[in-house]
């Protein structure tokens, strides 16, 4: 039953006995913070062997390279050929980077502001000229958002459906505008939705014809081998990419950050052949070689692409039970069926809740004032606006699962109450 069809009586005596929950929530003195999707304790504790696999004796490349030493730009080899392997792309289209796949989106940007990129103008000089454009499936993730809006671009929404972004609504904007200039793209397990592009979606990006002829596809792959009930794989954009001869669109990026230790991971970028070349070049200026024993220690910890599967099964048995639990609360707890809505997805870091319209906002400053910061209101929009104001993206991974317990029940309770409290308004009550 929905709230909009309860009687106003029944709401409010829903209300009085919600409020009184509150009210012992807020006495139990609560601090928590479970915002960000942070990798567990436990699942940090599944890489102890990583501190073991180097040592004094044990620092060459298969090559005889001392990873001890300056050299090395693009990335060892065997380091190269195991992500190669893992997702499907030739090791000539992959440059590695040092620990962070968004640092390393934040230097393509970079590099296109001030040298451009195959031959097109540097997007500094462009943007003296007209705003800079991009194109920002939503609900999304917000240091993609805070990026492009440092960078001066004006972000447009773009609605993320189950099957990715809206093609039809792409497809329209960039033929003909070339000040739009690229997407954002998380094509697997998307944060925070959990949605995993369809075939079409790849195809008919991979596909569609763009009035700027620099304009760029941010494949932001974090979660490709994030998998916690079901195997989704996405379609293989560089395939998809070959007979109309993209390639050099689609800037592919990846990294261990989830499945090795975050912010001391591995991370690369796949692309084109002209736009590895281009990279490799403009590299040399910034960087003697990244840190070779970092990826030195990944080949030898996670060895195969079969063992990162097997290695990522064990993580999904860790962070399933926290999924459970939150699907569990969310479904026991929701008073009305219009009060939230929420998706389970198959795998990523993420489960992203749709609050009654209009009550994201109110739900998330309760929460707080009961000592739980639950999520940043409006995050998952540009410019931390959130026109309906009822996405909350909900972050399982890293509490332990007392404190998630907590959180969602007292995140539920401030739901029905936002809701109820917004029904009764409407009706003049
Ligand atoms: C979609 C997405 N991309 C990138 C990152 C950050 O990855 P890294 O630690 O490799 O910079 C995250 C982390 O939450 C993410 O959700």
């Amino acid at each position: 039953m929905k709230a909009v069809n309860a009687s106003t009586t029944q709401l409010k005596q829903d209300l009085e006995k919600l409020k009184k929950n509150y009210e012992e929530y807020q006495k139990k003195g609560l601090n928590l913070n479970i915002s960000r999707g942070l990798p567990c304790k436990e699942q940090l504790d599944l890489n102890g062997e990583m501190f073991h696999v180097l040592d004094e004796d044990n620092y060459m490349a298969e090559d005889g390279t001392d990873c001890r030493n300056y050299g090395v730009m693009y990335g060892l080899p065997e380091c190269t050929r195991l992500f190669s392997q893992l997702l499907d792309i030739p090791e000539e289209n992959i440059v590695l980077g040092g620990e962070s796949s968004l640092n390393l989106m934040y230097d393509q940007f970079l590099r296109y502001y001030a040298f451009g990129t195959l031959g097109e103008k540097p997007w500094s000089d462009q943007a003296k000229e007209h705003e800079l454009k991009w194109l920002c499936p939503v609900p999304g993730y917000d240091c993609h958002f805070n990026l492009t809006e440092a960078l001066g671009f004006r972000m447009i929404n773009i609605p993320l459906l189950s099957t990715g972004p809206d093609m039809d609504m792409v497809e329209k904007l960039v033929a003909n505008d070339p000040a739009i200039k690229g997407i954002w793209c998380v094509p697997q397990y998307s944060n925070p939705t959990g949605v995993v592009y369809s075939d079409e979606t790849v195809e008919r990006l991979a596909k569609m014809k763009t009035a700027a002829p620099d304009f760029r596809i941010f494949w932001d792959n974090a979660y490709a081998v994030h998998h916690l009930y079901k195997e989704n794989i996405v379609k293989d954009i560089f395939k998809a990419a070959k007979p109309y001869g993209t390639e050099d669109r689609i800037l592919y990026f990846f990294s261990t950050a989830k499945i090795t230790f975050a912010g001391s991971g591995v991370c690369l970028m796949a692309s084109g052949d002209g736009t590895i070349e281009e990279t490799r070049r403009l590299l040399k200026l910034q960087i003697f070689s990244h840190d070779k024993l970092n990826q030195l220690r990944h080949v030898k910890y996670l060895k195969t692409p079969e063992n990162i599967r097997n290695h990522m099964k064990e993580v999904a048995a860790v962070l399933r039970p926290r999924f459970d639990l939150v699907d569990r609360l969310l479904t026991e707890k929701r008073l009305y069926e219009d009060v939230y809505t929420w998706f389970k997805p198959d795998g990523g870091y993420f489960i992203t809740v749709d609050s009654y319209e209009g009550c994201a906002k109110k739900i998330l400053e309760m929460t707080e004032n009961a000592g739980v910061k639950v999520a940043t209101a409006a995050s998952t929009y540009p410019y931390h606006y959130d026109p309906n104001d009822s996405n909350i993206r909900l972050a399982p991974t890293y509490p332990p699962m007392e404190e998630l317990e907590e959180a969602i029940k007292l995140f539920c309770i401030c739901a029905n109450i936002a809701a109820i409290e917004k029904v009764l308004a409407e009706r003049g009550v």
